[in-house]
C-alpha cells in the first residue's frame, strides 16, 4: 500500500484501527481519501499597528464555513477568519491593546493562555463578551520569547467553542532569542503546527458530543487537523526547520516522532527557550502544552510526523485508551524537502537561555491539589468542582509557592495555571526529564503520580477577576475540574 494514502484512525479513542485510506467516522458517516497532499495551511501573521506607543490588534470572533473534507462544508468558529485565528506577534516590552469583537451570536471569552498579565485582562470565564460587544484588554508583554496561545474560556462552553475553532497562537519575540541564529522566517523555516483531532457528522458538520463518556475521558476525534488542514503536506526549501507545536486538542495526548525515528532537538517548552537544546526522538504533548522542535530534513527526503504508541507509567493499555492516547500510530504531517543547503549547517547554540537552577528545597507556601474522578460527579480537585462564586486559594502577590498535584484518578490530567509560568520541580520525587526543566504553564500528571511545581506569582488578580487553575482536558474543565485563586497584597 502506498504509505502516503495510509492513515489509521481510531474510533473515539478505542484504539481500534479502522479502514485505512479513508477518513471515517464511527459508523462511516463521512468518507474521503486522505492523501497527505493538501498544502499545510499556515495561519496569517498579525503584527498590529503602533498607535500612541501601543501595539494595537483587532480581533473578531465570527462564524464561518470551512471545507476540511472536499465536498463538505463544516460550520466553524474563527477569529478574523473562518477557522482558528491569526498568529498574534508582539515583542517583550510592548504594550499591547487588543479589541475583541464578538460576532458569534453567543457569549464567549478570549483567554491569553500562558501570557503573564493581570487577572482583569486574562479573559477567563468571568470576562464574558456578550454577542455584539467589544472587550478591550491592555497589557505589557513581560516575559521571554515563546509561543503562547489564545482560546475561548466560556463557562461550560470552552470545549465546544474551542472544538469549533476559537483558538489561535500568540508569538512573543525578544532580543535575546533573536541573537541565537535559530530558524525564524515565519512560514518558511519557522512553522507553527496546531494539532487538533476532530469528528464529523454525516452532513460534514463537526460532531461535538459531551455525554457521560466524554465527561470522563474527554472528547477524542478520529480525524487529524493541522492548522485546520486534513492530510497536510509541507514542502520546504530549507534543510533546517523549526516547528512550533501546540497541542490544541480538547483531550488527545500525542507522542510525536518522525516515521524514521530521526532525532530532533527541542529548543523551547510552553514558556520559552530551554537552557540548552535537548536531543530527542519522541516527545509527549498533552492538551495545552507547546514545544518548539528543530529538525533537519535533506533535499529529496520525505518524512512523516506521526503519533506513535507510548506506554504510560502506572497504567497499561486499558489506561492508555481511556486516557486519550492511541495505541496505534497514525500520520499527522507529510514533509518533503528540496533543500540544497545540505552542508555547512551550523550546530545550534549550546546555550539558549539562562534559567535559574531548580532549588532542591524551596521555601514558602506549599499547596496540595488532589485530582480525582468520582462516578456520577466527574473530575474533582480536592474533592470539589468548580464554582464561579468560590475562591479556592488566596496567594500573596510577589510570593513564590510550591504547588503539588497528586493524581488519584485512573487517567492523566494536564494541569494548567493562569497568571504564571512555572518550573517542574519533581515527578514522584525525581527530577523531571531535561526537556521538562524549562518554563511551563501546563504539566501532565499521570495516574498515581505526584508532581511538584514552583511558581512566582507576580501579577495581581482580584476576587472579581480571579485566575483559574484547571485540567486542560477541556471536557474535564467544563465538567468542573477547575478552581479559582486571587493574587493580592497582604491586607
Ligand atoms: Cu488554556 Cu484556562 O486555559
Ligand atoms: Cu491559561
Ligand atoms: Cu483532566
Amino acid at each position: 500500500m502506498d504509505r502516503r494514502t495510509f492513515l489509521k484512525v481510531s474510533a473515539l479513542g478505542a484504539g481500534v484501527a479502522i479502514a485505512p485510506m479513508m477518513l471515517l467516522n464511527r459508523g462511516g458517516a463521512l468518507a474521503a481519501p486522505i492523501n497527505f497532499d493538501a498544502p499545510l495551511s499556515v495561519p496569517p501573521l498579525l503584527e498590529g499597528r503602533i498607535e500612541q506607543h501601543k501595539r494595537v490588534f483587532e480581533l473578531s470572533l465570527q462564524n464561518g464555513s470551512s471545507e476540511f473534507v472536499p465536498g463538505y462544508q463544516t460550520p466553524t468558529f474563527g477569529i478574523n477568519g473562518a477557522y482558528l485565528g491569526p498568529v498574534i506577534r508582539a515583542r517583550k516590552g510592548d504594550r499591547v491593546a487588543i479589541s475583541v469583537r464578538n460576532q458569534l451570536g453567543e457569549p464567549s471569552t478570549l483567554h491569553w493562555h500562558g501570557v503573564k498579565l493581570p487577572g482583569d485582562m486574562d479573559g477567563g470565564p468571568h470576562q464574558v463578551i456578550a454577542p455584539g460587544e467589544i472587550w478591550r484588554p491592555e497589557f505589557m508583554i513581560d516575559q521571554p520569547a515563546s509561543m503562547q496561545w489564545y482560546h475561548s474560556h466560556a463557562w461550560h462552553r470552552t470545549g465546544e467553542q474551542v472544538f469549533k475553532g476559537l483558538a489561535g497562537l500568540f508569538i512573543i519575540d525578544d532580543d535575546q532569542s533573536d541573537g541565537l541564529g535559530l530558524p525564524n522566517e515565519y512560514g518558511v523555516d519557522d512553522i507553527p503546527l496546531v494539532l487538533q483531532d476532530r469528528s464529523f457528522n454525516r452532513d460534514g458538520s463537526f460532531r461535538y458530543v459531551a455525554g457521560m463518556h466524554q465527561r470522563m475521558a474527554g472528547l477524542l476525534g478520529n480525524v487529524m487537523l493541522v492548522n485546520g488542514t486534513v492530510g497536510p503536506h509541507l514542502h520546504t526549501s530549507k534543510t533546517r526547520t523549526r516547528f512550533r507545536i501546540l497541542n490544541g486538542s480538547n483531550a488527545r495526548i500525542y507522542n510525536l516522532a518522525f516515521d524514521d525515528q530521526r532525532p530532533f532537538q527541542q529548543i523551547a517548552s510552553d514558556g520559552g527557550l530551554l537552557a540548552e537544546p535537548v536531543t530527542l526522538s519522541r516527545i509527549r504533548l498533552a492538551p495545552g502544552e507547546r514545544a518548539e522542535l528543530v529538525v533537519d530534513i535533506k533535499g529529496g527526503e520525505e518524512v512523516f510526523l506521526q503519533h506513535q504508541p507510548m506506554s504510560l507509567p502506572g497504567g497499561g493499555m486499558m489506561m492508555a485508551m481511556t486516557a486519550g492516547i492511541d495505541a496505534a500510530a497514525f500520520d499527522i504531517l507529510r514533509i518533503t524537502s528540496s533543500a540544497t543547503d545540505v552542508s555547512g549547517l551550523p550546530a545550534l547554540p549550546r546555550r539558549l537561555a539562562t534559567l535559574p537552577p531548580l532549588p532542591s528545597s524551596p521555601r514558602g507556601v506549599s499547596r496540595q491539589f488532589v485530582l480525582d474522578t468520582q462516578m456520577m460527579v466527574g473530575s474533582t480537585i480536592n474533592g470539589k468542582q468548580m464554582n464561579l462564586q468560590r475562591i479556592d486559594h488566596k496567594v500573596v502577590l510577589g510570593e513564590e509557592e510550591v504547588w503539588e498535584f497528586v493524581n488519584r484518578s485512573p487517567m492523566p490530567h494536564p494541569m494548567h495555571i493562569h497568571g504564571v509560568q512555572f518550573r517542574v520541580l519533581s515527578r514522584n520525587g525525581h527530577l523531571p526529564a531535561k526537556n521538562e526543566q524549562g518554563i511551563k504553564d501546563t504539566v501532565l500528571i499521570h495516574s498515581d503520580e505526584v508532581v511538584r511545581i514552583l511558581a512566582s506569582f507576580d501579577h495581581p488578580a482580584s476576587s472579581r477577576f480571579p485566575y483559574m487553575f484547571h485540567c486542560h482536558n477541556l471536557e474535564h474543565e467544563d465538567g468542573g475540574m477547575m478552581g479559582q485563586f486571587t493574587v493580592e497584597h497582604l491586607a
